[in-house]
């Protein structure tokens, strides 16, 4: 048995690796803003960052927040080096290397820190979880009129798949990049924003907006895609059935 923190391990992400890691008969610590008695806010570190880590053997980093993941990585790969942990696990998202988007170039200057952290690490890049997908498409089908970037693909991937290959990684050995890992299918926007629309029983004229930028273009050249990694099973739709019969559904 080894002692896991999961940082993050109350978030979409986070809660299905803590669930698999605690059947494999690990010990796991979740550490998060709010969840006790690890209650840490990554960004300022401090004793009690030392507490939660003291004795832990690996670290699955899940915890993200809008600003401040560099510095909160910085405190926690600092604390990780004082207690001696041995294998230090990230989740990133392919194509940070590629779309220069404001989170994916934090994401990419993590992923330099935990490489150059002394640390045996472990990276893992996916695209995007359904969650997410379904996210901004209750945002932007709130107006008359749901408004989507043009020519933009996806590859969604399930959760909960990636969560079993990031305890798989876990409880192994420090791996280094290991392979990405995309979802089951590359769609167009469109086509996954109409099954959104149909699973939720709302009806809205879905209007294709051409946007500028770098960022932009990367997108749209599928730099957010690991259509040769397409391991993912599950599809967009079973994540919207299965969500429906939890009453996530219509109007949802
Ligand atoms: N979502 C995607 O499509 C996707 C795709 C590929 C990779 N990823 C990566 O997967 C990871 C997890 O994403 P997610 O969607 O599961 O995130 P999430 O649902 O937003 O969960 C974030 C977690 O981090 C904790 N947290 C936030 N700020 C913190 C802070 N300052 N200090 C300590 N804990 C903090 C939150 O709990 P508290 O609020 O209690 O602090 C929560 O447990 C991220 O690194 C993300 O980049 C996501």
């Amino acid at each position: 048995m080894t002692t896991i923190l999961v940082t993050g391990g109350t978030g979409t992400l986070g809660r299905h690796v803590t669930e698999r890691l605690r059947a494999g008969g690990h010990e796991v610590r979740v550490l998060s803003r709010h969840s006790q008695p690890y209650a840490v806010d990554l960004r300022e570190g401090g004793s009690a960052l030392d507490a939660a880590v003291t004795g832990v053997d690996t670290i699955v980093h899940c915890a993200t927040t809008p600003r401040g993941d560099e510095q909160a990585a910085r405190n926690l790969i600092a604390a990780a080096r004082r207690a001696g942990v041995t294998h230090f696990v990230y989740i990133s998202i392919v194509g940070v290397d590629r779309v220069p988007f404001p989170y994916y170039k934090v994401k990419l200057a993590v992923e330099r820190l935990v490489e150059e952290s002394g640390l045996g690490w472990t990276i893992l890049r996916t695209t995007q979880f359904h969650d997410l997908l379904v996210k901004m498409f209750q945002g932007v089908s709130k107006p008359p009129v749901m408004l989507l970037p043009a020519r933009v693909k996806d590859q969604p991937i399930e959760v909960t798949e990636v969560a079993e290959r990031l305890a798989e990684l876990a409880q192994g050995a420090p791996a280094g990049r290991v392979d990405d890992m995309g979802g089951p299918e590359v769609r167009t926007f469109e086509s996954l924003a109409r099954s959104y629309l149909r699973a939720t029983g709302r009806r809205r004229p879905v209007v294709k907006v051409p946007l500028g930028g770098a960022a932009y273009r990367a997108f749209r050249a599928g730099g957010h895609l690991a259509p040769e990694h397409a391991v993912g099973k599950g599809t967009f739709e079973d994540f919207l059935a299965a969500r429906a019969g939890k009453g996530g559904g219509r109007a949802g």
